[in-house]
């Protein structure tokens, strides 16, 4: 059976709910919007209408959505292809809303709920079969109109035409990136963003006491690894550390026991005390940075000095040329190069290590790291520019193992994950299989 989503039911008018309605809407399909009354979709769609960045790209585009209560119209999702499930993050509140609209959907339509973490066999266990064969999860990233990333996971019973049905609608109409993934903790980009940020606050920890500037770390771990300007503590400032902390204790809960993760799921002190006194990041304004506005107008860029636990003046950080250029920061002898090699070496061999748990192939997981994290090169793109080969003689000289990737590349005599100016890549087999259209 080939299936096709023209219009869309959105569940829930919250950030992504939202988010996804406008997408749907200016894609030409024709959506319903319910949240848990009437009155609070009314309220939602001014909010799409009015919030920044905008969630239209065509304003006329809400004429093409109905509003509607969960209490008085659930029943109206039997015209819609796509029933969008976006309501809060809770499993049995998930769960009581797809009980009550499993029978009210027609035969045909697909389903998929919008969680960040919870375990899709969580949200399914025991629910009937034509639901379980129906649904998958849509991760879409907030704002949804400007992040590229969707990851669609399919859940143990989803067939196929399901999951065609929506990476159709998301790459074609919605002009997603579309990765599959598993159904594993955190999924891919926010298992090894996340494992970044977290083991990135431990690992530097003890460069900063013992010495090394916050700037100098947020300057090694953005342009010269190919990450974005933010490094590790402005981007956790975007984030907020209160997510963070949700996200620790997701992962604490859900993490293999093996996974190297687990050493990073609570924050060091210095974090820990800042999360206590709500100094969170941007929407405090404040958290490792904040701006400084004095009475007449003047704006200083301050950092919260984590050696200090007191506020500076930020200093803009200018590396010197090695340091800049990442086939030789990562190989550097120096405690730029070992912070470097720590953190983000350690990131991209914990990537290695998660295929086929999280991926079944390289290419997933490197374009959900670009897509989702603004990464410039995926982990395995990342690796091939810094030789693979050099990788394998730096771990095996320090004794360690090889995660599963370089295994495969060594053992298969491999020299890079892409070959063929990259229409090619390394299967977890060791053999070569063309890399699908973006
Ligand atoms: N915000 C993000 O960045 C983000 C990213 C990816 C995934 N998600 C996931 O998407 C889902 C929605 O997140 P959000 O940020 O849009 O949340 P939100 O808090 O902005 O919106 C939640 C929605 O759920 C509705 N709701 C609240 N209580 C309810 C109940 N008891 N029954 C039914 N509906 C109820 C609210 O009215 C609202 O429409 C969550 O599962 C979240 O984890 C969020």
């Amino acid at each position: 059976m080939t299936r096709e989503v023209k219009s869309v039911a959105v569940l829930g008018g919250g950030t992504m709910g939202l988010g996804i309605a406008a997408a749907s809407a200016d894609a030409g399909a024709n959506v319903l919007l319910l949240d848990v009354t009437l009155a609070a979709a009314e309220a939602s769609f001014e909010r799409m209408k009015n919030i920044r960045p905008p969630a239209f790209e065509d304003p006329a585009s809400a004429d093409r959505i109905t509003l509607g209560g969960f209490d008085t119209d659930l029943a109206k999702i039997s015209d819609y292809d796509w029933i969008c499930e976006a309501i809060v993050e809770d499993v049995t509140v998930k769960r009581e809303l797809f009980e009550k609209l499993e029978p009210l959907r027609r035969d045909g339509s697909v389903i998929s709920t919008n969680t960040s973490g919870i375990p899709l066999k969580d949200i399914t266990e025991g629910m009937p079969i034509r639901l379980r064969k129906d649904i998958v999860v849509t991760h879409f990233f907030n704002p949804v109109k400007i992040m590229r990333l969707m990851e669609l996971i399919p859940g143990e019973d989803t067939t196929k035409d399901v999951t065609d049905a929506l990476a159709d609608f998301c790459a074609n109409k919605l002009g997603k990136g579309v990765v599959y993934a598993k159904d594993t903790v955190n999924f891919i980009g926010n298992r090894i963003g996340c494992f970044f940020m977290l083991s990135g606050l431990h690992k530097a920890r003890a460069a900063v006491q013992s010495g090394m500037s916050m700037e100098q770390v947020d300057a090694l771990l953005s342009k010269p690894v190919g990450l974005p300007p933010t490094g590790l503590y402005g981007l956790i400032d975007l984030i907020g550390l209160d997510i963070m902390d949700l996200v620790g204790k997701n992962l604490e809960a859900n993490l293999p026991a093996s996974d190297v993760g687990r050493g990073f799921t609570s924050f060091p002190p210095e974090e820990q005390a800042m999360l206590d006194r709500k100094q969170l990041g941007r929407k405090t304004k404040g958290g490792f940075y904040r701006l400084n506005i004095a009475e007449d107008g003047t704006k200083t860029k301050e950092i919260f000095d984590l050696k200090t636990e007191d506020w500076r003046v930020a200093e803009k950080f200018a590396l010197d040329a090695v340091h800049q250029n990442s086939e030789d920061v990562f190989f550097s002898d120096d405690a730029e190069g070992k912070l470097v090699w720590d953190i983000m070496g350690g990131t991209l061999l914990y990537a290695a290590d998660l295929v086929p748990q999280i991926s079944d192939d390289v290419v997933n997981i490197d374009r959900a790291m670009r897509w989702g994290f603004g990464w410039g090169k995926g982990p395995f793109e990342l690796l091939d520019q810094l030789n693979p080969s050099k990788v394998i003689a730096k771990l095996e000289a320090a004794g360690q193992e090889l995660p599963a990737m370089l295994k495969t590349l060594k053992e298969s005599g491999a020299e890079s994950f892409y070959r063929n100016e990259g229409t090619e890549y390394l299967a977890l087999d060791g053999s070569w299989v063309a890399v699908p259209a973006e």
